[in-house]
């Protein structure tokens, strides 16, 4: 069952029934300021940080879930009749109902009593505010007499404090209602320089700013008594709970319709000239009034949104395809890479999952964001990867998140996750490959953001792989720590005690337990280093002397050696990789278990690095993946689940058995299992796999999958589950950007590689070929990919002649397009 359909002309998903199974959310903005807003206008804003600049309040967890947001009530003066052109919150029945949710924009329209409203929300580029254009237009054949009311909600900026801190909270709000805008200034008197602004672009019949004038005691927000009366309160608010609505009336005649903006925005004011007229109190409004005023005219609105969805068309112009598979073309051309895009921005902070408040940028997280991230505007990815780099620890090791306001690593999380710091080598390898920038390896970089302490940041990769190497357990296996990319495999954790966070719990030394996993990363890293450090010598050290030690490629080659030694000598099962060792240096993952026998992770990482192509022992591991763990639904984490809670285990077995890191479908690692197929020549395996869990080939099962169809999800219940097939936690998770590797990529085949773009597709076998178009290095590749055979040998041909090797060297200056013909077979 479905409840819309997908526009790609448009690029659009369009929800027809605003009873989604779930919110299917969106996002707005890509830069400053963000926020998320659902099929029924549910949502809130920040600017730059989800925890610590939240402009709107929201309540997770709700009843009904997704309550609060951007709305907009509609009164028939006539007959008091009142309703929400969103559906929510008033639920009144309304016809013709869409909702579209497109490239950074969302724009929802309903009809209710022939009178038809439609909405359209988006966040300029290069602004840090979000415009609502809302059009009345009046169907009936008689003349309309109506109010249109605005409501939001505004948060007390930390989001946490927000929702905790009442007792102080309840005195402190404070606003200024000036011409047609509302100005929300709580805390601006003392340490804030910033305030926010909730504007309208036409006279105001009244307006509100306390939130229980405007609900109405014991009233919610499906029926505010301002709005039900047809008047506002005029109302200011002193304390409590400020909030922004404005009341517009209008007359439209049978047939007319009318243009209302309204601005929703965030503004910061230099620290000595906070105030206006100086010395006073009051809000200097010098400075946002002409942004105020640009945007509440209509043309600058077009022109604001012409441009942003030039800018879409431009970003997913890097990668286009023309394949005999639409759900390939849709995800490939339009969501993945968008998805990928709200990855990068949000790593997980802020979904209808995660409240915004708990977790920062991660700092394993953040580097697979950008290896689907980093063809769009690879100069973001530069500076992400800077950034993440500078909460490294001279160990080597990480923060494990960052805040995104401040950049400053996030002391209650700490450090610890020994897989951590290996990621940075793949997010570094990718953007030089995308970028051909190899100065970035010469820029210095502090650690633990201490001024003083930089060295350039290809010492910061160095020492990431040899934290590895440091830190080894009984099996010369590396240590765990507090958990590897698995951050429910707690080995070390030992907790009995309730509401102890098992991520950050220390129960044991953590000198024995060992993970297989790390040491297939450590040994894929060690491979990418290599292109590194040759590189490194050539493009950035030349005859100069480095500053510090720098290791020679054999010893990355000797490295990697030595860990897949040491995996075929413990970390091999027989028919598969083994998982991990626990504190009582007891295999994990492993025919000895009675539960969680086998798990995806190893056999993905340990083939990615290349273990097993060699000795037929990545085919035998695959092939217990496709026995144990594959379903219909994707691909399992582990099998058996576990089915009661091991204390030397941790929160992998708290969780019932088929859900998240316990046996569900956790979509991030199938990708891995995607391109370890491809890696073993296995082409329709892995397409199979990526067909499984792709959001829009589960489109028709939407009442199943009840997540949104045109995004991943992090997981979908395992077989175990009694929900089998369910997704949830849509949006933030490395799913996308592994999916958007492992076809584009893997499948496709099309890759960046430092001295040109590499060809080797790995197409299922019932295509008679397809077309990319791949923008690299200011170059346009067009390439068209033919199967001449059942094999998978490429043969190249670029600009009429044919190439030796599969990749397309880099042309020479000035040359734009190049023209590729491969022939597969
Ligand atoms: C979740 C993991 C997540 C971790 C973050 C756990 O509860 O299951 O997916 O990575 O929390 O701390
Ligand atoms: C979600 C976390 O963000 C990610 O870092 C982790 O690898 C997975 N959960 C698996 O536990």
């Amino acid at each position: 069952m479905k409840y819309g359909y997908f526009d790609d002309k448009a690029r659009e998903y369009v929800i027809t029934r605003p009873d989604t199974p779930l919110p299917w959310i969106n996002y707005l903005g890509s830069q400053e300021y963000f926020g998320l807003i659902s099929n029924t206008s549910g949502g809130y804003s920040f600017y730059k940080d989800a925890r610590l600049r939240r402009l709107t309040r929201y309540r997770y967890n709700n009843a009904p879930l997704d309550m609060g947001g951007r709305y907009i009530y509609m009164r028939d003066n006539a007959s008091a009749d009142f309703w929400s052109p969103s559906w929510m919150p008033v639920r009144r029945d309304v016809d013709e109902y869409t909702c579209r949710h497109g490239m950074g924009y969302t724009t929802i329209a309903s009809k209710h009593s022939g009178i038809h409203v439609q909405t359209r929300t988006f966040v300029p580029l290069n602004e840090t505010l979000e415009i609502w254009e809302v059009t009345v237009t009046n169907q009936r054949e008689t003349p309309a007499d109506l109010s249109l009311f605005s409501a939001i909600e505004f948060c007390l900026w930390d989001a946490n404090d927000d929702a905790t801190n009442f007792q102080r909270n309840y005195s402190i709000g404070q606003v200024e209602i000036v011409d047609e805008v509302i100005y929300h200034k709580t805390e601006y008197r003392e340490r804030r320089d910033h305030f926010a602004y909730f504007a309208c672009s036409e006279p105001l019949a009244g307006y509100d700013t306390q939130r229980e004038i405007f609900l109405g005691a014991y009233r919610g927000w499906d029926s505010p008594l301002v709005v039900e009366k047809g008047q506002s309160g005029d109302s200011e608010a002193h304390g409590w709970q400020p909030i922004g609505s404005h009341h517009v009336q209008l007359s439209l005649k049978p047939g007319e319709h009318k243009k209302i903006i309204i601005l929703l925005g965030y503004h910061e004011n230099p620290k000595d000239d906070k105030f206006d007229p100086p010395g006073s109190q009051i809000v200097n409004k010098r400075t946002v009034k002409p942004i105020i005023a640009k945007y509440l005219n209509p043309a600058n609105v077009e022109a604001a949104f012409v441009e942003l969805f030039d800018s879409w068309t431009a970003l997913l112009a890097k990668y286009q395809v023309v394949s005999p598979d639409e759900h390939v073309n849709r995800m490939v051309n339009i969501w993945n890479a968008y998805q990928c895009m709200v990855t990068f921005n949000m790593s997980r902070s802020a979904s209808y999952f995660e409240s915004g408040i708990g977790r920062g940028m991660g700092f394993r997280d953040s580097n697979q964001d950008l290896l689907g991230f980093v063809h769009m505007i690879p100069e973001r990815a530069r500076e992400r990867i800077l950034d993440l780099a500078a909460t490294q620890l001279k160990s080597g090791g990480a923060f494990h998140q960052y805040q995104p306001l401040t950049k400053r690593g996030n002391n209650e999380v700490g450090t610890g996750f020994n897989d951590d710091p290996a990621w940075l080598v793949l997010g570094v390898a990718a953007y030089v490959k995308e970028s051909g920038d190899w100065s970035i390896l010469d820029a210095p970089v502090q650690y633990e953001n201490e001024p003083g302490s930089e060295t350039p940041l290809y010492e910061h990769l160095q020492r990431a792989l040899q934290y590895t190497l440091d830190r080894r357990g009984p099996n010369n296996l590396p240590l765990i720590g507090r958990a590897d990319w698995n951050d429910c495999l707690n080995l070390n954790c030992f907790s009995d005690t309730p509401g102890q966070s098992f991520q950050t719990t220390v129960g044991k030394d953590g000198t024995v337990a060992e993970s297989v996993f790390i040491a297939g990363l450590f040994v894929l890293a060690c491979k990418e280093m290599l292109g590194i450090v040759d590189g490194y010598k050539l493009n950035v050290l030349g005859d100069k002397p480095a500053s510090f030690n720098v290791q020679p490629s054999t010893f990355y080659v000797n490295a990697a050696a030595d860990m897949e030694k040491t995996v075929w000598a413990a970390g091999w099962d027989g028919e598969w990789f083994k998982r991990a060792y626990d504190d009582f240096g007891r295999p994990v993952g492993s025919k000895e278990n009675a539960e969680g026998k086998i798990f995806i992770e190893p056999q993905g990482i340990c083939i990615l690095a290349g273990l097993g192509i060699d000795n037929g022992n990545a085919v035998k591991a695959l092939d217990s993946v496709e026995t144990y763990l594959a379903t219909p639904h994707g691909i399992v984490l582990q099998n058996p689940a576990y089915t009661q809670y091991y204390l030397e285990l941790g929160e992998i077995s708290s969780y019932p058995p088929g859900y998240k890191e316990n046996a569900g479908i956790f979509c991030h690692t199938n990708p891995w299992i995607m391109l370890a197929e491809a890696k073993a020549g296995r082409a329709d395996k892995a397409f199979s796999y990526y067909k499984r869990i792709c959001p829009s080939a589960r489109e028709e099962i939407s009442d199943v999958h009840r997540c949104e169809p045109y995004v991943y999800a992090q997981m979908i219940a395992g077989k175990d589950a009694p929900t089998h097939g369910e997704a949830k936690n849509s949006w933030l998770s490395g799913t996308a950007a592994w999916n958007y590797v492992a076809i584009t990529q893997g499948i496709l085949g099309i890759k960046p590689a430092y001295n040109g773009l590499e060809v080797a597709p790995m197409l299922p076998s019932d295509w008679s070929g397809c077309e990319v178009v791949r923008q690299f290095r200011g170059v346009r590749y067009e390439v068209t990919i033919k199967r001449s055979g059942p094999g998978n040998t490429v043969r190249l041909e670029v600009d009429g002649q044919p190439v030796a090797g599969n990749i397309i060297p880099l042309p020479v200056d000035g040359v734009k397009t190049v023209k590729v013909n491969v022939s597969v077979g």
